[in-house]
Protein backbone atom coordinates (compact mmCIF):
# COMPACT_ATOMS: atom_id res chain seq x y z
CA UNK A 1 0.00 0.00 0.00
CA UNK A 2 1.29 3.43 -0.93
CA UNK A 3 2.25 6.16 1.82
CA UNK A 4 -1.33 7.85 0.97
CA UNK A 5 -3.58 5.30 1.13
CA UNK A 6 -1.96 4.67 4.58
CA UNK A 7 -2.35 8.35 5.73
CA UNK A 8 -6.29 8.17 5.12
CA UNK A 9 -5.70 4.68 6.73
CA UNK A 10 -4.11 6.25 9.55
CA UNK A 11 -7.24 9.30 9.97
CA UNK A 12 -9.93 6.91 9.71
CA UNK A 13 -8.45 4.59 12.54
CA UNK A 14 -8.22 7.93 14.62
CA UNK A 15 -11.31 8.71 13.78
CA UNK A 16 -12.87 5.60 14.07
CA UNK A 17 -11.33 5.40 17.76
CA UNK A 18 -12.87 8.61 18.44
CA UNK A 19 -16.20 8.31 21.04
CA UNK A 20 -16.58 11.70 21.33
CA UNK A 21 -13.86 14.41 22.53
CA UNK A 22 -11.64 11.22 23.49
CA UNK A 23 -10.12 8.09 22.07
CA UNK A 24 -10.27 4.54 22.96
CA UNK A 25 -7.00 2.82 22.19
CA UNK A 26 -8.35 0.53 20.65
CA UNK A 27 -11.77 -1.11 20.38
CA UNK A 28 -12.19 -4.53 22.24
CA UNK A 29 -8.52 -4.41 23.92
CA UNK A 30 -8.54 -0.84 25.67
CA UNK A 31 -12.27 0.30 25.25
CA UNK A 32 -11.43 3.73 28.07
CA UNK A 33 -9.05 7.07 27.89
CA UNK A 34 -5.78 6.41 28.66
CA UNK A 35 -3.18 9.00 29.43
CA UNK A 36 -0.02 8.86 27.07
CA UNK A 37 -2.12 7.16 23.97
CA UNK A 38 -4.37 10.11 24.06
CA UNK A 39 -0.92 12.39 24.27
CA UNK A 40 -0.18 10.99 20.98
CA UNK A 41 -3.67 10.59 19.47
CA UNK A 42 -3.96 14.63 19.88
CA UNK A 43 -0.61 14.97 18.08
CA UNK A 44 -2.21 12.77 15.29
CA UNK A 45 -4.97 14.53 15.03
CA UNK A 46 -3.15 17.93 14.80
CA UNK A 47 -1.88 16.94 11.69
CA UNK A 48 -5.64 16.83 10.02
CA UNK A 49 -7.87 18.79 12.62
CA UNK A 50 -6.40 20.91 15.32
CA UNK A 51 -9.20 21.38 17.17
CA UNK A 52 -10.08 17.99 17.67
CA UNK A 53 -6.36 18.01 18.79
CA UNK A 54 -6.54 20.02 21.71
CA UNK A 55 -10.33 18.70 22.60
CA UNK A 56 -8.31 15.32 23.30
CA UNK A 57 -6.17 17.00 25.41
CA UNK A 58 -8.27 18.89 27.42
CA UNK A 59 -10.89 15.62 28.17
CA UNK A 60 -7.85 14.25 29.44
CA UNK A 61 -7.14 16.84 31.98
CA UNK A 62 -10.96 16.44 32.76
CA UNK A 63 -10.17 13.57 34.75
CA UNK A 64 -7.34 15.32 36.96
CA UNK A 65 -7.33 14.93 40.87
CA UNK A 66 -7.51 18.16 43.17
CA UNK A 67 -3.28 16.87 44.25
CA UNK A 68 -2.47 17.59 40.44
CA UNK A 69 -2.64 14.11 39.67
CA UNK A 70 -3.80 12.92 35.74
CA UNK A 71 -4.81 9.33 36.21
CA UNK A 72 -3.53 6.67 33.66
CA UNK A 73 -6.84 5.72 32.70
CA UNK A 74 -10.50 7.54 32.49
CA UNK A 75 -13.47 5.49 32.31
CA UNK A 76 -16.02 7.47 31.28
CA UNK A 77 -18.15 4.83 30.27
CA UNK A 78 -18.21 1.15 32.09
CA UNK A 79 -17.32 -1.53 29.50
CA UNK A 80 -17.65 -5.05 30.68
CA UNK A 81 -15.12 -6.18 28.37
CA UNK A 82 -11.95 -4.93 30.53
CA UNK A 83 -10.68 -5.60 33.62
CA UNK A 84 -9.83 -4.30 36.53
CA UNK A 85 -12.36 -1.52 35.65
CA UNK A 86 -13.39 1.42 37.64
CA UNK A 87 -15.31 -0.78 40.52
CA UNK A 88 -12.06 -3.07 40.69
CA UNK A 89 -9.96 0.74 41.06
CA UNK A 90 -12.61 2.07 43.66
CA UNK A 91 -10.96 5.69 43.87
CA UNK A 92 -14.87 6.94 44.05
CA UNK A 93 -14.07 10.06 41.60
CA UNK A 94 -16.27 11.26 38.61
CA UNK A 95 -15.54 10.55 35.91
CA UNK A 96 -14.05 7.24 37.54
CA UNK A 97 -10.76 6.91 37.14
CA UNK A 98 -7.87 4.29 37.75
CA UNK A 99 -5.16 5.37 40.90
CA UNK A 100 -2.01 6.33 39.12
CA UNK A 101 -0.49 8.05 36.20
CA UNK A 102 1.38 7.38 33.32
CA UNK A 103 4.46 9.19 31.00
CA UNK A 104 4.13 12.77 31.16
CA UNK A 105 4.36 13.31 27.46
CA UNK A 106 1.27 15.68 26.92
CA UNK A 107 3.19 19.12 27.32
CA UNK A 108 5.94 17.49 24.70
CA UNK A 109 3.35 16.96 22.70
CA UNK A 110 1.39 19.86 23.34
CA UNK A 111 4.01 21.84 22.54
CA UNK A 112 4.69 20.06 19.49
CA UNK A 113 0.64 21.19 18.59
CA UNK A 114 0.83 24.38 19.41
CA UNK A 115 4.41 25.57 17.40
CA UNK A 116 2.48 23.75 14.23
CA UNK A 117 -0.34 26.26 14.64
CA UNK A 118 -0.07 28.89 17.53
CA UNK A 119 -2.99 31.19 16.36
CA UNK A 120 -5.54 28.29 16.53
CA UNK A 121 -3.68 27.13 19.74
CA UNK A 122 -3.28 30.14 21.87
CA UNK A 123 -6.43 30.33 23.73
CA UNK A 124 -6.39 26.59 24.01
CA UNK A 125 -2.59 26.46 25.58
CA UNK A 126 -3.42 29.38 28.22
CA UNK A 127 -6.33 27.03 29.58
CA UNK A 128 -4.37 24.02 30.06
CA UNK A 129 -1.21 25.17 30.94
CA UNK A 130 -1.85 25.61 34.59
CA UNK A 131 -3.39 22.00 34.75
CA UNK A 132 0.06 20.88 33.09
CA UNK A 133 1.85 22.76 35.43
CA UNK A 134 0.13 21.29 38.55
CA UNK A 135 0.56 17.53 36.93
CA UNK A 136 4.25 18.29 37.02
CA UNK A 137 3.97 19.92 40.29
CA UNK A 138 2.49 16.33 41.55
CA UNK A 139 5.38 14.30 39.79
CA UNK A 140 7.82 16.47 42.14
CA UNK A 141 5.68 16.30 45.12
CA UNK A 142 4.45 12.67 44.42
CA UNK A 143 6.68 10.86 42.76
CA UNK A 144 10.66 11.58 43.07
CA UNK A 145 11.40 10.82 46.27
CA UNK A 146 14.86 10.45 45.85
CA UNK A 147 15.19 12.42 42.96
CA UNK A 148 14.53 11.04 39.43
CA UNK A 149 11.24 9.83 38.79
CA UNK A 150 10.06 6.47 40.56
CA UNK A 151 6.55 4.13 39.74
CA UNK A 152 4.32 2.69 42.20
CA UNK A 153 2.63 0.09 39.67
CA UNK A 154 4.60 -1.89 36.50
CA UNK A 155 1.32 -0.11 35.15
CA UNK A 156 2.38 3.31 35.65
CA UNK A 157 5.37 3.17 33.22
CA UNK A 158 3.47 2.74 30.23
CA UNK A 159 5.86 -0.43 29.69
CA UNK A 160 3.92 -2.85 32.15
CA UNK A 161 5.89 -6.17 31.77
CA UNK A 162 9.33 -5.06 30.97
CA UNK A 163 12.21 -7.08 32.65
CA UNK A 164 13.13 -3.20 34.46
CA UNK A 165 10.48 -4.02 37.19
CA UNK A 166 11.46 -7.70 37.42
CA UNK A 167 13.44 -7.09 40.92
CA UNK A 168 10.88 -5.19 42.39
CA UNK A 169 7.88 -7.48 41.43
CA UNK A 170 9.42 -10.78 42.80
CA UNK A 171 9.28 -8.87 46.12
CA UNK A 172 5.18 -8.11 45.39
CA UNK A 173 3.09 -10.95 47.45
CA UNK A 174 0.29 -11.74 44.85
CA UNK A 175 -1.20 -14.97 46.67
CA UNK A 176 -4.07 -13.47 48.26
CA UNK A 177 -5.92 -11.17 45.60
CA UNK A 178 -8.39 -13.99 45.06
CA UNK A 179 -10.27 -15.17 42.35
CA UNK A 180 -10.37 -12.44 39.22
CA UNK A 181 -11.29 -13.30 35.20
CA UNK A 182 -8.98 -11.58 33.06
CA UNK A 183 -10.08 -9.76 29.99
CA UNK A 184 -7.33 -9.21 27.59
CA UNK A 185 -6.15 -12.57 27.19
CA UNK A 186 -10.08 -12.73 25.45
CA UNK A 187 -8.63 -10.19 22.90
CA UNK A 188 -5.37 -11.83 21.85
CA UNK A 189 -2.93 -14.07 21.84
CA UNK A 190 -2.23 -14.89 25.74
CA UNK A 191 1.49 -15.39 24.55
CA UNK A 192 1.74 -12.45 23.52
CA UNK A 193 0.41 -10.92 27.38
CA UNK A 194 1.80 -10.58 30.61
CA UNK A 195 1.85 -14.08 32.43
CA UNK A 196 -0.64 -15.05 35.73
CA UNK A 197 2.03 -14.64 38.32
CA UNK A 198 2.52 -10.52 36.96
CA UNK A 199 -1.22 -10.13 36.89
CA UNK A 200 -1.87 -11.65 40.58
CA UNK A 201 1.11 -9.18 41.51
CA UNK A 202 -0.34 -6.15 39.62
CA UNK A 203 -3.30 -6.54 41.34
CA UNK A 204 -1.81 -7.20 44.58
CA UNK A 205 0.05 -3.32 44.22
CA UNK A 206 -3.28 -2.15 43.21
CA UNK A 207 -5.32 -3.24 45.92
CA UNK A 208 -2.99 -2.22 48.50
CA UNK A 209 -3.62 1.33 46.73
CA UNK A 210 -7.67 1.12 47.33
CA UNK A 211 -7.25 0.00 50.87
CA UNK A 212 -5.28 2.97 51.74
CA UNK A 213 -7.85 5.32 49.81
CA UNK A 214 -5.14 6.07 47.58
CA UNK A 215 -2.86 7.93 49.74
CA UNK A 216 0.04 8.92 47.95
CA UNK A 217 2.26 9.87 50.56
CA UNK A 218 1.46 5.81 51.77
CA UNK A 219 1.90 4.61 48.66
CA UNK A 220 5.45 5.31 48.39
CA UNK A 221 6.32 5.51 51.72
CA UNK A 222 4.85 1.32 52.52
CA UNK A 223 3.35 0.39 49.00
CA UNK A 224 5.04 -2.99 47.73
CA UNK A 225 6.65 -1.70 44.78
CA UNK A 226 8.52 1.50 44.25
CA UNK A 227 11.16 1.44 41.38
CA UNK A 228 13.31 4.15 39.38
CA UNK A 229 12.15 4.82 35.99
CA UNK A 230 14.85 5.89 33.64
CA UNK A 231 12.35 6.21 30.90
CA UNK A 232 10.46 8.30 33.05
CA UNK A 233 12.92 10.27 34.39
CA UNK A 234 13.50 11.17 30.84
CA UNK A 235 9.99 11.84 29.97
CA UNK A 236 9.31 14.27 32.85
CA UNK A 237 13.23 16.30 32.43
CA UNK A 238 12.04 16.60 28.76
CA UNK A 239 8.66 17.44 29.64
CA UNK A 240 9.53 20.05 32.29
CA UNK A 241 11.57 21.93 29.82
CA UNK A 242 8.60 22.16 27.05
CA UNK A 243 6.03 23.32 29.62
CA UNK A 244 8.75 25.65 30.38
CA UNK A 245 9.06 26.67 26.54
CA UNK A 246 5.53 27.24 26.60
CA UNK A 247 5.11 29.42 29.88
CA UNK A 248 7.70 31.38 28.32
CA UNK A 249 5.95 31.82 25.11
CA UNK A 250 2.71 32.62 27.15
CA UNK A 251 4.62 34.98 29.32
CA UNK A 252 4.65 33.37 32.28
CA UNK A 253 7.54 32.29 35.11
CA UNK A 254 9.73 29.02 33.56
CA UNK A 255 11.86 29.48 37.14
CA UNK A 256 9.88 26.48 39.16
CA UNK A 257 9.90 24.03 35.90
CA UNK A 258 13.68 24.63 34.89
CA UNK A 259 14.54 24.55 38.98
CA UNK A 260 12.65 20.83 38.42
CA UNK A 261 14.48 19.89 35.31
CA UNK A 262 18.05 21.03 36.60
CA UNK A 263 17.23 18.46 40.01
CA UNK A 264 16.19 15.79 37.93
CA UNK A 265 18.85 15.90 35.99
CA UNK A 266 21.44 16.41 39.30
CA UNK A 267 19.86 13.36 40.35
CA UNK A 268 20.45 11.18 37.36
CA UNK A 269 23.70 9.44 38.54
CA UNK A 270 21.80 7.40 41.45
CA UNK A 271 19.95 5.35 38.43
CA UNK A 272 23.60 4.90 36.31
CA UNK A 273 24.36 1.30 36.69
CA UNK A 274 27.88 1.09 36.42
CA UNK A 275 28.27 -2.77 35.54
CA UNK A 276 26.09 -1.74 32.02
CA UNK A 277 27.69 1.20 31.74
CA UNK A 278 23.80 2.56 30.99
CA UNK A 279 21.05 4.49 33.19
CA UNK A 280 19.14 1.79 34.69
CA UNK A 281 15.56 0.80 36.29
CA UNK A 282 16.44 0.59 40.07
CA UNK A 283 14.05 -0.91 42.90
CA UNK A 284 14.14 2.25 45.76
CA UNK A 285 13.19 -0.64 48.33
CA UNK A 286 16.57 -2.97 47.79
CA UNK A 287 18.81 -1.08 46.19
CA UNK A 288 19.03 -3.52 43.24
CA UNK A 289 19.05 -2.73 39.39
CA UNK A 290 17.35 -4.18 36.81
CA UNK A 291 20.67 -4.87 34.41
CA UNK A 292 19.14 -4.99 31.19
CA UNK A 293 18.93 -2.70 28.59
CA UNK A 294 15.81 -1.74 26.85
CA UNK A 295 13.97 1.79 25.44
CA UNK A 296 13.77 3.21 28.59
CA UNK A 297 18.19 3.77 28.06
CA UNK A 298 17.11 4.69 24.81
CA UNK A 299 15.37 7.47 25.58
CA UNK A 300 18.41 9.57 27.32
CA UNK A 301 18.79 11.71 24.16
CA UNK A 302 14.88 12.66 24.46
CA UNK A 303 16.24 14.37 27.18
CA UNK A 304 19.34 15.82 25.67
CA UNK A 305 21.59 13.07 27.91
CA UNK A 306 24.67 11.24 26.47
CA UNK A 307 27.92 9.81 26.15
CA UNK A 308 29.76 8.06 24.15
CA UNK A 309 29.99 4.62 26.05
CA UNK A 310 26.26 4.68 26.82
CA UNK A 311 26.20 4.94 22.91
CA UNK A 312 28.64 1.95 22.36
CA UNK A 313 26.25 -0.04 24.32
CA UNK A 314 22.44 0.83 23.22
CA UNK A 315 23.59 0.96 19.41
CA UNK A 316 24.99 -2.40 19.90
CA UNK A 317 21.85 -3.53 21.11
CA UNK A 318 20.11 -2.04 18.09
CA UNK A 319 22.24 -4.12 16.31
CA UNK A 320 21.02 -7.10 17.61
CA UNK A 321 17.44 -6.69 15.96
CA UNK A 322 16.11 -6.08 12.25
CA UNK A 323 13.23 -3.15 13.13
CA UNK A 324 13.00 -0.13 16.07
CA UNK A 325 14.44 -0.32 18.99
CA UNK A 326 13.64 -3.17 20.77
CA UNK A 327 11.62 -2.81 24.73
CA UNK A 328 14.75 -5.23 26.14
CA UNK A 329 18.31 -6.64 24.92
CA UNK A 330 18.19 -9.41 22.41
CA UNK A 331 20.93 -10.69 24.78
CA UNK A 332 19.59 -10.81 27.90
CA UNK A 333 17.88 -14.55 29.26
CA UNK A 334 14.36 -12.15 29.63
CA UNK A 335 14.11 -11.44 25.81
CA UNK A 336 10.48 -12.55 24.58
CA UNK A 337 9.99 -11.23 20.70
CA UNK A 338 7.18 -10.84 21.35
CA UNK A 339 5.66 -10.88 24.25
CA UNK A 340 4.06 -7.23 24.91
CA UNK A 341 7.11 -4.84 26.34
CA UNK A 342 9.77 -8.05 27.39
CA UNK A 343 11.48 -7.45 23.94
CA UNK A 344 8.97 -6.32 21.29
CA UNK A 345 9.37 -2.76 19.45
CA UNK A 346 6.64 -0.47 20.05
CA UNK A 347 6.22 2.55 17.21
CA UNK A 348 5.11 5.06 19.65
CA UNK A 349 8.11 4.63 21.34
CA UNK A 350 10.26 4.72 18.33
CA UNK A 351 8.31 8.25 17.60
CA UNK A 352 9.80 9.09 21.17
CA UNK A 353 13.23 7.73 20.68
CA UNK A 354 13.83 9.47 16.89
CA UNK A 355 12.84 12.74 18.37
CA UNK A 356 15.39 12.54 20.59
CA UNK A 357 18.30 11.70 17.93
CA UNK A 358 16.58 14.69 15.46
CA UNK A 359 16.86 16.82 18.91
CA UNK A 360 20.93 16.06 19.38
CA UNK A 361 21.09 16.67 15.82
CA UNK A 362 21.93 12.51 14.56
CA UNK A 363 19.82 12.99 12.06
CA UNK A 364 21.50 9.66 10.75
CA UNK A 365 19.98 7.05 13.59
CA UNK A 366 16.67 9.35 14.09
CA UNK A 367 15.93 8.50 9.75
CA UNK A 368 17.07 4.79 10.40
CA UNK A 369 14.32 4.66 13.04
CA UNK A 370 12.24 6.26 11.03
CA UNK A 371 13.12 3.79 7.92
CA UNK A 372 12.45 0.77 9.71
CA UNK A 373 8.92 1.87 11.63
CA UNK A 374 7.47 2.48 8.03
CA UNK A 375 8.79 -1.03 7.03
CA UNK A 376 6.90 -2.57 10.01
CA UNK A 377 3.23 -0.56 9.44
CA UNK A 378 3.68 -1.19 5.31
CA UNK A 379 3.76 -4.81 5.60
CA UNK A 380 1.76 -5.11 9.03
CA UNK A 381 -0.73 -2.33 9.26
CA UNK A 382 -1.23 -0.28 12.62
CA UNK A 383 -0.73 -3.32 15.42
CA UNK A 384 0.05 -1.88 18.80
CA UNK A 385 3.40 -3.82 18.74
CA UNK A 386 6.24 -5.73 16.60
CA UNK A 387 8.32 -8.76 17.05
CA UNK A 388 11.82 -6.55 16.00
CA UNK A 389 13.35 -10.02 14.90
CA UNK A 390 10.97 -10.92 11.88
CA UNK A 391 8.25 -7.82 11.99
CA UNK A 392 5.67 -9.95 12.92
CA UNK A 393 2.93 -7.27 13.66
CA UNK A 394 1.03 -7.94 17.56
CA UNK A 395 -0.98 -7.11 19.55
CA UNK A 396 -4.52 -4.95 19.15
CA UNK A 397 -4.90 -3.66 15.62
CA UNK A 398 -6.12 -0.55 14.15
CA UNK A 399 -4.10 0.85 17.15
CA UNK A 400 -4.40 5.24 18.08
CA UNK A 401 -0.97 6.03 18.78
CA UNK A 402 0.67 3.25 15.67
CA UNK A 403 -1.74 5.55 13.46
CA UNK A 404 -1.20 9.24 15.26
CA UNK A 405 2.82 8.82 14.82
CA UNK A 406 2.17 7.46 11.78
CA UNK A 407 0.52 10.51 10.68
CA UNK A 408 3.10 13.29 12.84
CA UNK A 409 6.35 11.45 12.33
CA UNK A 410 6.44 8.20 10.32
CA UNK A 411 5.11 8.75 6.98
CA UNK A 412 6.76 10.26 3.80
CA UNK A 413 4.30 13.00 4.21
CA UNK A 414 4.47 13.92 8.01
CA UNK A 415 5.91 17.31 8.40
CA UNK A 416 9.23 16.28 10.56
CA UNK A 417 11.52 18.56 12.64
C1 LIG B 1 -0.92 -1.11 27.80
C2 LIG B 1 0.41 -0.43 27.57
C3 LIG B 1 0.29 1.03 27.96
C4 LIG B 1 -0.83 1.67 27.17
C5 LIG B 1 -2.14 0.89 27.29
C6 LIG B 1 -3.20 1.37 26.31
O1 LIG B 1 -1.28 -1.12 29.13
O2 LIG B 1 1.42 -1.05 28.28
O3 LIG B 1 1.49 1.72 27.71
O4 LIG B 1 -1.03 2.99 27.60
O5 LIG B 1 -1.91 -0.47 27.03
O6 LIG B 1 -2.72 1.34 25.01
Amino acid sequence: MDHIALDEQARAILRGNDRGGYTVPTAGLYPYQWNWDSAFAAWGFSTFDVDRAWTEIETLLSGQWEDGMVPHILFHQDDPGYFPGPGVWGTGRTPATSGISQPPVAATLARRIYEADPETGRDRLRAVFPKLLAWHRWWRAHRCPTGVAAITHPWESGRDNCPDWDPGMKNVDGSNVGDYTRRDTGHVDPSMRPGKEDYDRYLAILQFGRECGWDQEVIVRDGPFLMADPAMTFILLRAHRDLAALARELGESDAELMGWAADLEAALPTIWNEDLSCYDARDLRTGEFAGVLGSGAFLAWYARVENPEMERRLIAVWNRVRFGIPSSDPAAPSFAPRRYWRGPTWPVVNSLIAMGFSGMGREAEAERLRRETVALIEAGGFYEYFDPMDGTACGGRDFSWTAAIWLAWASPSAGRD
